[in-house]
């Protein structure tokens, strides 16, 4: 059994459609047979193919892969945080209502995750809860929304939102940090996405929000949770001795761990080992970030692969840790 938790689909939508969000900043697809283009407005944003809308071409690429279930989202381009609520809920439930039309070719295999405007709390919650009773298995956010991160009021207000209402949420880096030195050789993606994620993470712990929280939040984190694993004695190192640090985080930042789990995107024997010994192996999902080329190509193979992990551990970080975080 293999229940991959973190690829994405991008619906087919016209430039007409895209316009009623944002003329400029909108994605749309341009599709040429197989192939396409996100567009945004009117500039390329990335090339793709089929299998990113087509549902029937998606379960022929997870046979292929030999992935059972594929938890799909949003790719983050469409979002639309930045737009006024008035027009970024219908373009949300839109895209959430195309998602679950590319599961009905096989509800069993094919999950979606919803979008929600984050850019307002209350309407965020609302969709949350319109989109659970619509079949999606949870939520995917962003990890912030232009100057809030995750630790602000409004995003943790969403976040209990989502505990309460028994809603699994998938953090997302995007909108990545950038100030002019980060333009070539996908920079953006290699440098500031990981430390995006990290930057949610830490801003959780060391605001004390997982002290306010309920503990049965399920929370996820993609790629790995970024650099987080590999910085966490760092962070430990710093909350030990300076008080700036401790300022509103009681416990260890390294305590928090067992509050969240993160998928298995790290592409590297070594850091998955590093992932699996610091977040415990029932804390890792498989998530492979398909279809993109920075995803896991070979599906899996990372985990199964992998020459030390147990095969009890790889069954857990495989399915058994996504069938009970998402219940499937
Ligand atoms: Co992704």
């Amino acid at each position: 059994m293999k229940i991959d938790i973190h690829s994405h689909f991008f619906p087919r939508i016209a430039q007409h459609e895209a316009a009623k969000l944002c003329p400029q900043r909108a994605p749309w697809l341009h599709v040429e047979g197989r192939s396409g283009q996100i567009m945004v407005g009117d500039k390329p944003f990335r090339p793709v193919d089929d299998v990113l809308w087509d549902a029937a071409r998606r379960i022929d690429y997870l046979d292929e892969k030999g992935v059972d279930v594929q938890v799909m989202c949003a790719t983050p381009v469409m979002f639309g945080y930045e737009q006024p609520i008035e027009r970024a809920l219908p373009w949300t439930q839109r895209m959430n209502d195309r998602a679950i039309e590319m599961t009905q070719a096989a509800p069993q295999r094919l999950k979606v995750l919803a979008q929600v405007p984050l850019q307002d709390r209350d309407a965020a919650c609302r969709e949350a809860s319109r989109a659970k009773v619509c079949g999606h298995v949870g939520v995917q956010i962003g990890n912030h929304v232009a100057e809030r991160d995750l630790d602000h009021d409004d995003l943790v207000a969403f976040l209990a939102h989502c505990a309460h209402e028994n809603i699994p949420v998938l953090v997302h880096p995007w909108d990545m940090m950038r100030d002019g030195r980060m333009k070539k050789w996908m920079l953006p993606w290699l440098v500031a996405m990981p430390a995006e994620t990290q930057l949610g993470i830490l801003s959780l712990i060391l605001s004390g929000a997982f002290e306010r929280l309920p503990a049965t939040l399920r929370l996820c984190f993609a790629h790995g949770g970024g650099g987080f694993a590999f910085l966490l004695g760092r962070a430990d190192n710093a909350w030990r001795h300076r008080d700036i640090v401790r300022e509103d985080c009681p416990h260890l930042p390294s305590s928090y761990v067992t509050r969240f789990h993160v998928d298995s995107a790290v592409f590297d024997p070594r850091s998955l080992q590093l992932l699996v010994d610091v977040m415990g192996a029932d804390r890792v999902m498989l998530g492979s970030d398909a279809p993109f080329p920075l995803g896991e190509q070979d599906i899996g193979a990372g985990v199964h692969g992998h020459a030390a992990l147990t095969a009890a551990d790889k069954q857990r970080i495989c399915a058994d840790n996504a069938r009970a975080f998402f219940a499937i």
